[in-house]
């Protein structure tokens, strides 16, 4: 099969697959990552085909909706791409780049003994959704799902918290502009990448004040 047609059948698959999928981790969250993953190729040297099937397929099972269960998104992606012949050398890496990509995964140093240009691509396609206006809105939908205050002056943000102590918190949402959104930047792996972060971050920053100015509040 050429890869056109492997590309097209594999939209397909995933948008099947997540036609239930809450707003923040849609098909069009997918298509937002693999049409900047596909930007930052323009400008990187790196295999098109892995990181396109990657930026595709690296959703395909969020552990959140999974019981918290990380293997189901890279079993999916594999028996799918073993399913259409897929080279296994392409599997592996692809998978491998699911397992690794998710920001737990990097920001707290778990995914350190691989990387590759196909991750870093993809990984900064991921990361830029999670920023400027789309990453804005994606944090307030993620907190109505979980019934969050949208902020709450006496829970104050701490950027040291754990996962876990974060969970218990019934941390507000504003929080996880502190907390995350605004440590994205440094975390960016390609030059296009940072290049792109830098707007979207400011963009936030822009947001933040504007947010506190109608509150009345500071931080
Ligand atoms: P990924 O895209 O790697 O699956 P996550 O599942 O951690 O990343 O996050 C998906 C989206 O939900 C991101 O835009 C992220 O900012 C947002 N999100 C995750 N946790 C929170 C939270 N506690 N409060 C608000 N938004 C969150
Ligand atoms: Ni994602």
């Amino acid at each position: 099969m050429n890869n056109n047609s492997l590309l097209e059948k594999t939209i397909q698959f995933v948008k099947e697959t997540l036609q239930d999928a809450e707003g923040g981790h849609d098909w069009f969250h997918i298509e937002r990552v693999f049409n900047t993953s596909r930007m930052l190729l323009q400008h990187e040297s790196a295999d098109a085909l892995t990181v396109q099937l990657a930026a595709l397929l690296h959703d395909i099972a969020d552990p959140k909706f999974h019981q918290g269960d990380e293997s189901i998104g890279p079993k999916m992606a594999r028996g799918f791409l073993e399913s259409e012949g897929v080279d296994e050398k392409t599997i592996e890496h692809v998978v491998k780049i699911i397992q690794l990509m998710s920001f737990k995964n990097s920001l707290d140093g778990d995914g350190k003994k691989f990387t590759s240009k196909e991750l870093e691509i993809v990984q900064d396609a991921d990361r830029l959704d999670a920023m400027g206006a789309i990453g804005i809105a994606r944090a307030f939908n993620y907190g109505g799902f979980k019934n969050r205050a949208l902020y709450d002056p006496s829970i104050p943000p701490n950027p040291n918290m754990t996962k876990e102590e974060y969970k218990a918190s019934k941390a507000p949402t504003i929080n996880h502009f502190y907390e995350k959104l605004l440590l994205l930047k440094e975390g960016m792996n390609t030059e296009t990448g940072k290049k792109m972060a830098q707007e979207r971050h400011q963009f936030m920053l822009d947001y933040l004040g504007q947010f506190f100015r109608e509150t009345g509040l500071s931080l």
